[in-house]
């Protein structure tokens, strides 16, 4: 599709125009009910060309609510935003197991981000640039005067030369308080430059935030009899084992770790989502952390004790509930509100406890009854949709084609059948 160069910087209404004319001429045109869908209402449009460049419509992906998670001796209602039908069924499954069981404890997540700064030709000068220390200090936190005003700004240095590239590389943590913290410490990165120049000796490369995320460290844990986990006909020891043993096969084989992994981060990254927080982010930080050894392995940990099942979770969780997307869009602000506006780190934290209920409902299901079952009485829902079932229909459509053939051939022909006259 060829775009005129007026497009980005067309009102968003008119870019829209632009577009569909343009999918027209080029000979796929867009469907009514695809545009309808994502021009409205007008203040999401509003709000999508303020966030993004060369905007022409807002997706509404669904929230639900996980209910019935006790993190911390608190009861807690988790926003979710997802596309994945039975993520939020698992995670509030999971929650009602591990609620008889005390709850989810959590720990760590400092309100730390760090930003790179790199500069070619100072490999040589890593003890020079340590020892500015008191001057890079102020000249960070100059850079973020309002940052410092609310309690935050610099926290530690380190420099480290990459010998390969004949580079020095400078790390500084900056508090970022409830903020994510990407903008403040990019910021930050960019002012020392000049300092850094004339100190090292060389010149900076580039400067940005690390993704890797280290002080967002927090931790999940469980203890659950292992009398609640029986399911499909086996009873709760040998479902405890075959978790543990799940968890064994995960760590011994990354193809196998990344999918178990991909289940945490189902969790973590929808409530990310839900309070408008940057889910590659959080992606890229669990990921590292899983091949932090030089082999990638499960990020949580499962054992057996004293006839309980012990389940632990540990993984970076940069979240802010405060700035960025979050400050300036109300679906993130609802999100937060449903949470009751916890600070950034109580956010990572509950976070954890959903990535790590996410986990255990996604291995109970898989070493019992498999997890098709589950997911084919949602997907019949949709298929029912698909085939015209609206209202009421679509629950009695999918409830008809659940027990049989799960397709949308019998999804029309149980839609046609209830809808038949004289029925
Ligand atoms: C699906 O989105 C997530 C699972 O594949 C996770 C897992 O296999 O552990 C079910």
């Amino acid at each position: 599709m060829t775009l005129p160069e007026r497009f980005r910087y067309a009102a968003v209404a008119e870019r829209r125009d632009l577009l569909r004319a343009a999918a027209a001429a080029g000979g796929h045109p867009l469907g009514d009910a695809e545009w309808a869908a994502t021009g409205q209402p007008a203040e999401a449009l509003e709000l999508a060309d303020l966030m993004v460049e060369s905007a022409v419509g807002a997706l509404a992906v669904p929230v639900g609510i996980a209910a019935g998670f006790l993190i911390d001796g608190r009861e807690i209602a988790v926003p979710m935003a997802t596309e994945e039908p039975s993520v939020i069924a698992a995670a509030t499954h999971a929650a009602r197991l591990v609620r008889g069981g005390g709850g989810f404890t959590t720990g760590g997540g400092l309100p730390l981000a760090t930003v790179q700064i790199f500069v070619d030709g100072a490999a040589g000068a890593a003890s020079r640039v340590t020892a500015a220390e008191p001057r890079i200090r102020e000249w960070v936190d100059a850079a973020v005067p309002a940052l410092v005003a609310r309690g935050g700004g610099y926290r530690g240095l380190r420099v480290r030369a990459l010998p390969a590239g004949g580079m020095l590389k400078v790390e500084v943590d900056l508090d970022c308080r409830d903020a994510m913290g990407a903008n403040k410490v990019n910021t930050a990165g960019e002012a020392l430059r000049p300092l850094l120049e004339r100190i090292g000796g060389g010149e900076v490369l580039m400067s940005i935030v690390t993704n890797a995320s280290r002080h967002h460290l927090c931790t999940a844990r469980f203890s659950c009899p292992e009398g609640r986990l029986a399911r499909a006909g086996r009873g709760g020891a040998e479902m405890a084992e075959r978790v543990v043993r799940a968890n064994a096969v995960a760590a011994e084989d990354p193809d196998r770790a990344i999918t178990h992994n991909k289940g945490i981060m189902n969790g973590i990254a929808a409530v990310a989502l839900a309070t408008g927080n940057d889910t590659r982010a959080v992606e890229a930080a669990a990921h590292l952390h899983a091949g932090r050894s030089g082999s990638y392995g499960p990020l949580s940990t499962y054992r057996r004790e004293d006839g309980r099942l012990a389940g632990e979770l540990a993984v970076p969780i940069p979240l802010g509930s405060a700035g960025g997307a979050v400050s300036v869009h109300p679906g993130a602000r609802f999100g937060l509100q449903v949470l009751g506006n916890p600070g950034a780190r109580a956010l990572a934290r509950i976070a954890c406890a959903v990535g790590l209920a996410q986990n255990l409902a996604a291995l109970t299901a898989l070493v019992g009854e498999g997890i098709q079952r589950g997911h084919l009485r949602l997907h019949a829902r949709r298929l029912a949709f698909q085939a015209g079932a609206r209202g009421a229909e679509v629950e009695r459509v999918a409830a008809r084609i659940a027990a049989g053939r799960v397709d949308e051939a019998a999804a029309a022909a149980a839609l046609a059948d209830l809808r038949r006259p004289g029925r």
